[in-house]
């Protein structure tokens, strides 16, 4: 049994990166331990762990495994869970206690969780003790090691705990099974070195680590030639990117100017910090067509003090001048952001200043949160007074003004001709087609279904707070 530490998840050093790329290895005894099985993977949170699932989704199938929507049916069900907030772990935690009841009537199932959860100590003491019953446990460290992980659970029949908080490698030539056929997320980086006080990501996801520049360029021109439309730049802090590795001089400024030669048709990337963002960065999203107008831009806060606590390293001033330059370069430019409200002490003159940014900024969208205390975090031992009704309000407050932006750039669109990559059928209506703008914005529309995978024009006919409406409108040269 291996068990994460808080104390190792927290330390750097200068110890170079090592690139595995022969980690994978499937071991005799279980090349078919799952002919003729389901499996049930069910994902939490972030992109990067939609990202995980997929290479989970391909482990399992080497082993035979054949996915499976419905737990009930599975014969293996696994959670790739998210630490950011409580809720995330209550969900977790009540999907658990179901897997207990299904365990009673089938003996045989096997029970996993991995991902961030389980890099958080509290969580693991927690498991060994409430819920022993769980067969296996990794975390985000070790995904590559799951046929291993699997044998040993086989061989030993009890729970394998497999968890380490190392600051992390980079491991390439793991599989992946993609869940889209038209886009694709890519990892260009690993972890997160900002420590921001609220914030359990660096320990969980370790040091901040670059993937090569030659890896990620190979993995994108691989999928243009599959006829991959759109690649997500994956990283907890993109801007950063190459930052990491002493001498460099490549950024990703550079990377998104090389990715945007290869050929695919539509480069995003999430998610920027403030403090990276670059003229030289501001330049190559502006004269490169390919690269979206999208920018995830998080704030958490417009009160210096609270963004001096969170250590965020930049003021409201500085945020809403770059925000500026950004909007002045790229007029066309579709910004959202991530806020918290209810910081320990946040005091209502705090919570009026974040109301005045987004009044100056008008975000095109936003998430909001209310802080939850992550432990081993220097935030959690701030003590707090606000109540949390006071924190519900606020949240309530600040919802309503994003709504009210967000509709508004939406309506700015209504008869205007976008862009669109249509991605497959409405989740609410499966007569209606569904796709994303340039910026990101969903769009839900009358069209044929040949046209699924296909970047098409879409004239939009009506604007929704969270989505819009549209059709296709060279439709009848398509028929
Ligand atoms: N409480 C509330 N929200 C959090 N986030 C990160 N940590 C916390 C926390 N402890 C939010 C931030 C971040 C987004 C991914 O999640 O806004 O940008
Ligand atoms: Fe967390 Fe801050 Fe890193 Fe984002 S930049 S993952 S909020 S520590």
């Amino acid at each position: 049994m291996r068990k994460p530490n808080l104390r190792d998840a927290r330390k750097r050093t200068k110890e170079e990166v090592k690139i595995i790329s022969d980690a994978y290895i499937i071991p005799d005894g279980i090349e078919s331990m799952g002919k003729g099985k389901k499996y049930y993977l069910r994902t939490y949170g972030c992109q990067m762990n939609l990202r995980d699932s997929e290479t989970i989704r391909a482990i399992l199938e080497d082993l035979g495994y054949e996915k499976e929507e419905d737990y009930l049916k599975a014969d293996m069900v696994l959670l790739n869970t998210c630490a950011i907030r409580e809720n995330a772990h209550n969900k977790v935690f009540g999907m658990l206690g179901r897997f207990k009841n299904l365990k009673k009537q089938k003996p045989n199932l096997i029970i996993g969780l991995c991902g961030c959860m389980p890099q958080e100590e509290v969580v693991i003491d927690e498991i060994i003790n409430k819920y022993p019953w769980l067969d296996f446990v990794f975390g985000t460290h070790n995904i590559h090691a799951l046929p291993q992980i699997l044998l040993e659970y086989i061989t030993q029949k009890q729970l394998t705990i497999d968890v380490f908080s190392n600051e992390g490698n980079i491991y390439e030539n793991i599989p992946v099974k993609r869940d889209s056929k038209y886009k694709a997320w890519i990892n260009i980086m690993y972890g997160c070195d900002k420590f921001c006080t609220y914030c359990i990501v660096p320990y969980t996801r370790g040091k901040q680590r670059s993937r090569k520049k030659e890896d990620i360029i190979n993995e994108i021109k691989a999928l243009v030639k599959d006829n991959y439309q759109e690649v997500t730049l994956l990283g907890q802090n993109v801007n950063a990117y190459g930052k990491d590795k002493a001498g460099n001089n490549y950024y990703l400024e550079n990377l998104l100017q090389d990715i945007s030669q290869t050929g695919i048709n539509r480069v995003r990337f999430i998610t920027s910090h403030p403090w990276d963002f670059t003229d030289d960065l501001i330049r190559v999203i502006k004269e490169n067509k390919n690269i979206m107008p999208h920018l995830h831009f998080p704030v958490q806060s417009g009160s210096n003090k609270i963004l001096k606590l969170m250590g965020r390293r930049y003021t409201n001033e500085d945020y809403i001048n770059l925000y500026k330059k950004i909007k002045k370069e790229i007029p066309n430019m579709v910004i959202t952001t991530d806020i918290i409200v209810g910081f320990p002490n946040e005091t209502k003159e705090d919570f009026d200043k974040t109301i005045d940014l987004v009044n100056q900024c008008q975000f095109d969208g936003a998430f909001t949160f209310i802080y939850s205390k992550r432990e081993g975090t220097p935030a959690a031992k701030i003590k707090d007074t606000v109540t949390t009704e006071e924190k519900r309000n606020r949240l309530r407050e600040l919802n309503k003004l994003i709504n009210k932006y967000m509709l508004e750039s939406n309506k700015r669109l209504v008869f205007k001709t976008v862009e669109v990559l249509i991605e497959g059928f409405s989740e609410n209506n499966k007569e209606l087609l569904m796709g994303y703008t340039n910026t990101f914005k969903l769009v839900n529309i009358k069209g044929h279904k040949d046209n699924i995978g296909k970047i098409v024009l879409v004239k939009i006919t009506e604007a929704k707070t969270w989505s819009l409406n549209g059709e296709i409108i060279d439709e009848k040269e398509q028929d």
